[in-house]
């Protein structure tokens, strides 16, 4: 039995709906327009189901149906479901990058809860910046809310092959180039690799930021591991919308489960889980809109003594996460990292983190490893710093070859991706395996917005002599589901003037990943001469979005939020008036 910490009338919503005035007359008057009765909204709480649909987000494309369940779960609770739909930002589709996107749809959510009669949510997201969007936008709003992963697909499958999203496409695909696999082969794959509704199934960013987003309390227990075409998905769904109607009467408020407890709690599942590099950038940017200053060096403290236990590929070897789910999910992976979590920390689940993993099993410990049998022996990400990255770079070295951890090698720049199609197409080029191969305009003002260019595919004339590694370096990202030795999230970027503007073909780039320093050997008095004779480029945008993007964006190690939607860049915003 829910705890009502709030009557009918303390409800935001009554303010709309309640009074006996000419305003709310006119709410009442236009909610019967589509056939509602007071019955349907008198005394009861109205909870916002934000849906990340689209007739373009394959990923999401249960979400038409899979609503119906929620709004199901909202009326047996006693509640109001009112459908809003938000921006969808497919990762496949939208160009050039879905981050340039992540904040209008973090505004989006924020305003949309805002604006509207509504007293708690339900937010469906899961493909890739659509769970952090989401989350940032409705933590800097308040109400009560609930996260529902969409879950992943089903395994991939070719010709006996289990194949994994993204993972899979750029192994084939640099076979492909290589000239080793068919054109008919290389279809079998298409149509093979992607053949369920849900987000991609490796351990890429969705699946990170679902289990980022369940570490950290947003959703029901074990909610993130569900394969989207698990019938448990449809009840869970249905739960998450009776819930989020308990959590309005329990006043159950972000503020009171995005602790710093909570986030730790998330940074360490998200190294355990051998996580994606871009969820360095949505952690930072969710922790500083609860209000918590997490920066890269706890992140990389935090991986240092958090092993890699989930072996989902791309960082583990075998599995895909529709294993991961059969060997018990993220219940058990933290059930399984319990000495190191807080699990005192609250849930949306109205308990603790630790209430909620106590019957947690594992059932395959060669999909989710104990601690003392780990994939790699620290978490899959680290911070590097130099004098070609003084605010950080980041690199995943469990999915590096391991002589590429400690590196010196001669720079070979491209300035832009045009530049760098020509390097890496041209298959007598004089590189060699040693060369670091560099994109750099291609950070957050840059790029702009942050393509996924940071996996540099392996350049023609290495992959014809057999190789298929290279220190790669960029102010890109990269796909949570690539690998290999790339250096991302050089800060800050080319663009705005950051050092990585002032390497030139040849200067030795020095890596070294046990210590997380990255260099350039250049003198400090050349690297200044240089810096006085850089010019800044031209801006990317006249008009539009992109203007307001480039005046506001922020650096990776800051989580790309704009600057005037931090929470201390002013003081809260208030209630609309009616
Ligand atoms: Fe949506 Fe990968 S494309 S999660
Ligand atoms: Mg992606």
């Amino acid at each position: 039995m829910t705890d009502r910490k709030k009557t009918y009338e303390e409800l935001r919503s009554a303010r709309w709906m309640a009074p006996d005035d000419f305003r709310s007359f006119g709410h009442r008057s236009r909610i019967m327009q589509m056939g509602y009765a007071p019955e349907d909204w008198e005394g009861r709480p109205v909870i916002a189901i934000l849906n990340t649909w689209s007739d373009i987000q394959p990923c999401h494309a249960h979400f038409k149906d899979r609503v119906e369940w929620v709004k199901r779960g909202i009326l047996q609770e006693g509640g109001l479901p009112i459908e809003l739909p938000t921006l969808s930002l497919s990762e496949n589709f939208v160009k050039p990058t879905t981050m340039l996107y992540r904040n209008m749809l973090a505004m989006e959510t924020e305003e949309l809860l805002r604006s509207h009669p509504v007293d708690g949510a339900v937010l469906m997201g899961g493909c890739d910046k659509t769970t952090p969007g989401l989350v940032m936008g409705a933590v800097s709003m308040g109400l009560p809310f609930i996260f529902l992963p969409a879950g992943p697909m089903l395994r991939g499958n070719y010709a006996g092959q289990v194949l994994g999203s993204g993972t899979d496409s750029f192994k084939y695909w640099d076979e492909r180039r290589a000239g080793t696999i068919t054109k008919e082969e290389w279809q079998g794959v298409e149509g093979g690799i992607a053949r369920s509704y849900g987000h991609c199934m490796t351990m890429g960013t969705a699946s990170t930021m679902t289990a980022i987003a369940e570490a950290l309390g947003l959703t029901l227990p074990g909610a993130s591991s569900i394969p989207a075409a698990d019938s448990n998905h449809q009840r869970m769904a249905a739960a998450c919308g009776r819930r989020a109607v308990e959590m309005v009467w329990e006043d159950l408020t972000p503020d009171r489960i995005l602790t710093e407890a909570a986030v730790t709690n998330a940074v360490t599942v998200a190294m355990a889980t051998g996580c994606s590099t871009n969820a360095i950038i949505h952690l930072i940017a969710m922790a500083r809109r609860a209000g918590i200053p997490l920066e890269l060096d706890d992140l990389d403290r935090i991986g240092r003594a958090t092993p890699v236990i989930a072996n989902v590929r791309p960082t583990g070897k075998g599995y895909l996460m529709e294993d991961f789910f059969y060997a018990g999910g993220l219940r058990a992976l933290m059930k399984n990292l319990a000495e190191k979590l807080d699990t005192s920390a609250l849930t949306v689940s109205g308990r603790t983190l630790g209430e909620g993993i106590e019957t947690a099993k594992v059932f395959n410990d060669d999909v989710i490893r104990p601690l003392d049998n780990p994939v790699y022996h620290e978490g899959s990400l680290a911070v590097l710093r130099g004098n070609l990255a003084p605010d950080g770079a980041v690199i995943k070295p469990a999915a590096c070859a391991p002589e590429y951890r400690v590196h010196a090698g001669p720079a070979l720049v491209a300035d832009s991706y045009d530049e760098l199609k020509a390097i890496i197409n041209d298959e007598d080029h004089p590189m060699t395996p040693d060369t670091v191969l560099v994109l750099r305009n291609a950070g957050p003002q840059g790029g702009p917005g942050m393509p996924e260019w940071g996996m540099i595919p392996m350049p023609k004339a290495l992959l014809k002599k057999g190789y298929r590694d290279m220190v790669r370096m960029s102010d890109a990202r990269m796909s949570g589901t690539s690998y290999g030795a790339c250096i991302l999230h050089v800060a800050p970027e080319a663009y705005v003037g950051g050092p990585l503007a002032l390497l030139r073909n040849g200067d030795i780039v020095e890596l070294d990943v046990p210590n997380r320093t990255l260099n350039m050997r250049v003198s400090d008095q050349e690297i200044a001469a240089r810096r006085a004779a850089w010019q800044p480029p031209e801006p990317r945008y006249g008009r539009g979005y992109g203007v307001m993007f480039s005046k506001h964006i922020m650096q990776a190690n800051e989580g790309c939020d704009f600057d005037f939607l931090l929470t201390e860049a002013g003081p809260k915003v208030p209630e609309p008036a009616i």
